[in-house]
């Protein structure tokens, strides 16, 4: 298969676990015989230095001719007081809209070797295995009216919840079919004892139900579920919800895995003319510019990724497989990185991406 893939490193660590994750993807595409069609572009912290904006219109070009992109992280402290507009993540925000990627599957799983590695107790996290499923492309991250103004001798700021029906309704079809392969169950979460939003979010959900008869749903306030992700996190199988309530409630899922940067992800949208997904994939975690540039890093979430990319923009589930137990492989070896407290020394960034490739 002809695999066109582009690649945007952006900040801090970013960088270095998309080496890594390129290095695993390279090597799987030798070894199952696929033509590997690499390109790279700028996004984030890196774009504004080189070219005044966090998203190029080159960036832009090239990942709508690109089957799938695969991203490191973006933000640097350096704009920490920029507004919004002027901030690296002003250019993931503008790239997962351009490829209108409505749905956000993050994945967490606790992995038997990492049980210790979480600040659960055991018995808790152990056997943890829910896919969140957060929309991507709605919500309070776009709405307008927004900004910071003056009024009647006031500053005033506002940001505006918006969704309409068929936002919710393809994210939630995303949700429901997900969970026919998996333990039939969708979690909606919301805010719906306060926010209209959340109302109609809830009313959509159950009209979506309705089309898939063998497929359970219920319903949880959001309050609730961040208490129930650590008190029962089992319960869980698909947890879908929107934007904002998604990324706060999937960090919390990084202290099930065991270390934020466990945790892969997949923005998926609408299938291309060639049935491909469009796909961009992309660690959970930040750049974390505290240990940028010291090879120190976790790549396991970006190298979850790159198998999320076989999987869901190619439909090559036998090459996800392959990369996704090879990532087991070298957790349970114990060569991993600081986050996941190793019993010895900690694996490099470098090391732990040589082990899987050495484990494929
Ligand atoms: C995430 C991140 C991003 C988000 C930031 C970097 C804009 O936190 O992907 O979870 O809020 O979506
Ligand atoms: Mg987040």
């Amino acid at each position: 298969m002809r695999l066109n893939v582009l690649i945007l490193p952006g900040d801090g660590i970013g960088a270095e676990v998309t080496r890594e994750a390129v290095k695993v993807l390279e090597h799987v595409a030798r070894q199952f015989q696929h033509q590997l069609l690499l390109s790279e572009g700028l996004l984030g912290g890196v774009a504004i230095h080189q070219t005044g904006t966090p998203l190029p219109q080159e960036t832009v070009d090239l990942a709508l001719k690109a089957d799938a992109t695969l991203m490191g992280a973006v933000g640097l402290p350096e704009f920490d007081q920029a507004p919004p507009e002027k901030r690296p993540e002003k250019g993931l925000l503008g790239i997962r809209k351009v490829l209108g990627v409505y749905a956000n599957l993050r994945p967490v799983r606790s992995y038997k070797a990492l049980l210790d590695s979480s600040p659960l107790k055991n018995h808790l996290v152990d056997g943890t295995d829910m896919i969140i499923v957060r929309e991507l492309t709605g919500g309070i991250y776009y709405g307008t009216p927004r900004g910071i103004h003056e009024e009647g001798g006031e500053t005033r700021a506002v940001n505006t919840m918006t969704y309409t029906r068929s936002e919710i309704q393809r994210v939630a079809r995303m949700a429901f079919h997900l969970a026919r392969n998996r333990r039939k169950k969708v979690t909606s979460v919301d805010k719906s004892n306060v926010l209209e939003n959340s109302q109609l979010w809830r009313r959509v959900v159950v009209e979506i139900a309705a089309e898939f008869s063998d497929v359970a749903l219920d319903h949880i306030l959001v309050d609730n579920c961040a208490m129930q992700l650590i008190l029962n996190p089992r319960r869980f199988d698909v947890l879908l919800t929107e934007n904002m309530f998604g990324d706060i409630l999937s960090d919390e899922g990084a202290v099930l895995a065991g270390s934020i940067g466990m945790l892969p992800s997949a923005s998926i949208g609408d299938r291309k003319p060639s049935g491909a997904w469009v796909g961009l994939y992309e660690p959970v975690h930040g750049s974390a510019p505290d240990i940028a540039g010291q090879n120190k890093a976790n790549p396991f979430g970006a190298v979850g990724s790159v198998a999320a990319m076989f999987e869901y923009s190619f439909g090559l589930k036998a090459e996800a497989a392959a990369v996704n137990r090879a990532v087991e492989e070298v957790l349970n070896s114990g060569n991993v990185t600081a986050d996941l407290k190793p019993g010895g020394r900690p694996a490099t960034t470098e090391e732990v991406g040589d082990a899987v490739v050495a484990a494929l």
